[in-house]
């Protein structure tokens, strides 16, 4: 298995392009296999999860093609709908590919079976199966509720109010993209609103969404029986993915990076206004609206960080975020405390527990909680130490995270696994040592 090392870098320097954004890249996919006629999609994110969710989507029968360097097509199903695949579906890690995909599967007569790798059999699917089962869909998982599992259709979808505690988007979009097919309205109210992705791109395709303030939060209802018609999807650039090559200039000294075409919808911004808070010289600027989304180019400057308190609320809209603000928490002078943030404990891995982990082998003050994790940084001219190898458990942003502390700690990091950064980001070695960074991989 090959493995990856940062060593100490001078400086960062250049202007580079975001890689496709994961959450829209597998929506363009799953919604151009449900409509009718060709969706043309550019700037598609090739990475492992997006490759997973192409693959099913032709397993139920979709024409999904791709016909140049992030350029696909998606010939949909339509009226004729999903069509029962004959193996077991494999997500890999793909969370979002396979909640998703759940929640337009069952909607569908047919039977599906879902599984994937060992860190998406071991995240939590009844938060999706429960809402699904009042909309009539039955599933059988293991007992642990977890994956494998099979999902065995309806024609008759139940419409559903659904009141969501989780701020979880994979959670809204299973329930919206299953209500597509209900007689009558299906809603979500979420009291923390979490990205508004599928609704987006629903109405791109045609779907008539509302979207409404309600005593308990924000509600999202589609209208069901809809038909979605096929159409063209600009894929914008992943905040998510910007994120580290921010933090890596904000940290290492000298350091002036440019990311340009980087979606802003403020359901996925919660990272840049931290890190302003935190002092950041972090300019956000030429914005634009693309497909209906808020792109914008980023340029960060290294700068002395302090330490903030991030308050509760903002965390679905950098739910992703909070191991690459962790490191900048690391370089920044004072505490930073994130609490609030127990869904963490069930993404990719234990990102609290990686993270407070990791950053302890590396010299970094922290304090673990249930749902927090706060770190006590030391300040710029107190650079932590690194010098240390990193067990990710197969978690690309942990991985990416640790590689930005060893670009600008005292000494080199090295993690354990090179492989699954391909989840999400695969250029990310390229385009950090295009800018300046040393990351060395070693088979
Ligand atoms: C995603 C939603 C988030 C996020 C994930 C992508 C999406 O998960 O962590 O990487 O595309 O809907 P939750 O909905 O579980 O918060």
């Amino acid at each position: 298995m090959s493995y990856l090392i940062a060593s100490p870098t001078n400086r960062l320097i250049g202007t580079v392009n975001a890689p496709g954004d994961k959450s829209i890249s597998h929506r363009s996919l799953i919604l151009g296999a449900m409509a009718e006629g060709v969706t043309k999609i550019s700037g598609l994110l090739e990475g492992a999860d997006i490759l997973s969710t192409a693959k099913a989507m032709k397993a139920f029968g979709a024409d999904v093609r791709q016909l140049g360097d992030g350029h696909w097509e998606v010939g949909g199903l339509g009226e004729k709908g999903f069509q029962e695949p004959n193996d077991f579906i494999d997500f890999g890690n793909a969370g979002t590919g396979v909640r998703l995909t759940m929640g337009v599967a069952g909607s569908y007569p047919i039977n599906s079976f879902f599984t994937g790798d060992n860190s998406l059999r071991s995240r939590p699917m009844a938060r999706i199966l429960d809402p699904l089962a009042q909309m009539g869909v039955k599933y059988q998982m293991r007992e642990n509720g977890l994956l494998p599992c099979v999902v065995i259709g309806t024609n008759e979808v139940k419409p559903i109010e659904y009141f969501s505690t989780k701020g979880s988007a994979q959670v809204k979009s299973a329930i919206l993209l299953c209500g597509l097919r209900a007689d009558g309205v299906t809603s979500v109210i979420e009291k923390k609103p979490s990205r508004d992705h599928t609704e987006n791109m629903l109405r791109a395709f045609g779907v008539d969404v509302t979207i409404e303030d309600h005593p308990q939060g924000l509600c999202a209802s589609v209208k069901g029986k809809a038909v979605l018609q096929g159409t063209e999807v600009m894929v914008p650039g992943d905040p998510s993915s910007a994120a580290f090559l921010v933090v890596t200039a904000l940290i290492t000294e000298g350091s002036d990076v440019t990311i340009e075409n980087v979606m802003i919808n403020p359901l996925r911004a919660g990272i840049f206004e931290c890190l302003k808070e935190m002092g950041a010289n972090l300019e956000i600027y030429n914005e634009r609206l693309i497909a209906g989304e808020r792109i914008a180019d980023i340029r960060a400057i290294y700068s002395e960080l302090k330490g903030i308190t991030v308050p509760k609320e903002r965390a679905p809209s950098m739910i992703d975020e909070y191991p690459i603000l962790s490191v900048a928490a690391a370089f920044a002078d004072g505490q930073t405390i994130m609490d609030g943030i127990g869904e963490l404990r069930v993404k990719e891995s234990d990102r609290i527990k990686l993270m407070a982990d990791g950053l302890t082998a590396c010299g970094v003050d922290v304090e673990e909680g249930p749902e927090k994790l706060v770190v006590n940084g030391k300040g710029a001219g107190n650079k932590p130490n690194g010098g240390v190898s990193i067990t990710t458990h197969g978690d690309h942003r942990i991985a990416m995270s640790f590689l930005v502390f060893g670009t600008a700690a005292k000494e080199a990091v090295q993690v354990d696994e090179a492989e699954m950064i391909k989840t999400s980001f695969p250029n990310f070695t390229e385009l950090m040592t295009e800018l300046g960074a040393s990351i060395v991989n070693h088979e």
